[in-house]
């Protein structure tokens, strides 16, 4: 996959359009997790260095799309926490039709995007306004770029020239390491609903070497085999897609699990078959996955999503943990995202030594199973005109 990328272009007092994913989590009016805003810095810091007038377009949440600013959903916040973190002050503008001409080498942050009519059905008009602010629209919100929104998709279209950012880029690299290993490969998918995974894991049994499934998602494929799991949380409705998926050669469920009667006790582990009706699976017993440790030692590529029990508690967290130390234990590049991925990783204190850590969730799903995301199409389809 090739876009044009910051190095392509000079950004001396051109005016330059910056799609972020600024869209992190807010608690008590402050931002509680800045890992995506850490991580757009290198682009910022790129064009601001390179003397560019920057303005930043970002959404927050999923606001009402009614023309109308919604406190809870504002970016203020966020531009607070970016000031610190840039060291500079930054101003949020609250109407896109009375934008301030920026200073060479300064910037501004728009007000989220989606409280504006036509963001999300891409519509043309919003579209060509965003495009008409700029000279260069660059690209680096990755975790957005599975939506066909005006400031994602559209704004390509009609921009004279678009290119990629520097995160943007970096996530692509690292996942397509992932889904073109031809060697060794191992994915670990856990998570509550085989539902929302079903895709993913269909597409990475045919991809990969090897799948080995956890969570809500495990359950459900030990009901469609046929053995007895209690009160644990299953989907009923998926159990032959589920029997499907773990009759596969290279599809593996742990058959070793940590029960209990409700979450408030203790679990003990117990091989599936003792499984008796009042017990729920609250997690996967680290055994069951230390059987398949030549799996971990052999992998060239280990892709890690979703926890593989009720992480949350101490007391069901030990599978989770214990998957996530034998993923950095493996000479393996080791990629995890989406979801309670990270907060999983970083309670199981392997954050730092994952090799690559994603900052999407639904954007990284999408590209693992191999679909088109819509503002990585239009990318580059800009590198061909
Ligand atoms: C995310 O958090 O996955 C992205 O910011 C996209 O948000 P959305 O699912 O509301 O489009």
């Amino acid at each position: 996959m090739k876009f044009l990328g910051l190095n392509d272009f000079q950004f001396k007092d051109q005016r330059v359009l910056l799609r972020l994913d600024l869209n992190a989590p807010i608690e008590d009016g402050e931002v509680s997790n800045d890992e995506r805003l850490i991580r757009s810095l290198p682009t910022i810091k790129h064009i601001l260095n390179n003397e560019g007038r920057l303005v930043v377009v970002s959404h927050l949440g999923r606001p009402e799309e009614n023309g109308k600013h919604q406190p809870e959903f504002s970016l203020y916040p966020v531009v607070k926490r970016l000031e610190q973190l840039l060291g500079r002050s930054i101003d949020l503008i609250l109407d896109l039709d009375d934008l301030p001409s920026v200073n060479q080498g300064d910037m501004i942050v728009l007000e989220n995007i989606r409280f504006l009519r036509g963001e999300k059905s891409n519509e043309r008009n919003l579209s060509k306004k965003l495009a008409n602010i700029a000279d260069i629209f660059v690209m680096d919100a990755f975790a957005t770029s599975h939506r066909a929104h005006s400031s994602t998709t559209g704004v390509i279209e009609y921009s004279n020239k678009a290119c990629a950012g520097f995160l943007l880029e970096e996530e692509i690299k690292a996942l397509s390491r992932i889904i073109n290993n031809k060697g060794n490969s191992l994915a670990v998918l856990g998570g509550a609903k085989i539902s929302t995974k079903l895709d993913l894991i269909n597409s990475l049994s045919k991809k990969m070497g090897n799948v080995i499934l956890g969570g809500g998602i495990a359950n459900t494929c030990l009901l469609a085999q046929g053995f007895s799991v209690g009160n644990s949380l299953v989907e009923e409705s998926m159990l032959k897609e589920a029997l499907e998926l773990a009759e596969r050669e290279n599809v593996i469920v742990p058959k070793i699990v940590v029960a209990a009667k409700n979450v408030e006790q203790e679990g003990s582990i117990k091989p599936i078959e003792d499984i008796e009706e009042e017990d729920s699976i609250f997690d996967v017993a680290p055994q069951s996955f230390k059987e398949h440790q030549y799996l971990f030692d052999a992998a060239s590529t280990i892709l890690w999503n979703g926890p593989m029990g009720l992480f949350e508690k101490n007391s069901f967290a030990e599978g989770t943990n214990a998957v996530a130390k034998m993923i950095v234990s493996s000479n393996g590049f080791s990629v995890a995202g989406g979801g309670d991925t990270i907060s999983a990783a970083s309670k199981a204190g392997v954050l730092d030594e994952l090799d690559y850590v994603s900052t999407a969730g639904g954007a990284f799903l999408e590209f693992i199973e191999g679909r088109k995301l819509p503002s990585l199409e239009a990318l580059q389809l800009k590198l061909k005109n």
